[in-house]
């Protein structure tokens, strides 16, 4: 292993060892811990990295990824109002932290829809710049 990615291992395995210390001590996240840790991965798969967009976060938000739903389809256009599931018809309290302080404070909570999520509207998980994208627009919107 170089030098180089034994630092780049090692800040990651950093990052990602905090959220899980916060989850397993019970402690609530922050929705900025988890853009630190998305922003760490996301300089290990792309040494280019520059910072999320909150624009590239809201096409990602709006878009299809080859199948019929995007995100909004059940978070709706506007992530700081309440959605309805595509199929189910239960409400979905809104996504945006600004209008659910809920949201990005449960690191398990937030792992588990991403990989959910992500699977049934890209058929993959979600990368971390795509995540990191997608929260910087879900903060941006008032
Ligand atoms: C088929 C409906 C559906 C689609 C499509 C969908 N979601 Fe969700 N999402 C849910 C449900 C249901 C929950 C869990 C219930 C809740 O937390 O209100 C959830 C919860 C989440 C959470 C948990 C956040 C937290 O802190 O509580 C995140 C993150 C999330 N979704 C992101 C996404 C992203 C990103 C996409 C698009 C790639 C997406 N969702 C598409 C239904 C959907």
């Amino acid at each position: 292993m170089s030098l180089q990615s034994g630092i780049k291992r090692s800040a990651i395995a950093l990052s990602s060892l905090w959220l899980m210390v916060i989850s397993q001590a019970g402690m609530a996240a922050t929705p900025q811990n988890f853009l630190d840790t998305y922003a760490q991965e996301a300089k290990v798969q792309n040494p280019g990295f520059k910072g999320f967009s909150a624009k590239a976060g809201e096409n990602f938000y709006k878009q299809t990824h080859g199948g019929d739903w995007s995100c909004s389809s059940c978070h709706t256009g506007n992530p700081t109002q309440a959605g309805k599931h595509a199929v189910t018809s239960k409400v979905i309290q809104p996504l945006s932290p600004n209008a659910n302080p809920a949201r990005f404070s449960d690191v398990d909570k937030v792992n588990k829809w991403f990989k959910r999520n992500c699977n049934d509207v890209l058929k993959r998980e979600c990368t971390p710049e795509e995540k990191g994208n997608l929260l910087t627009y879900l903060l941006s919107v008032k």
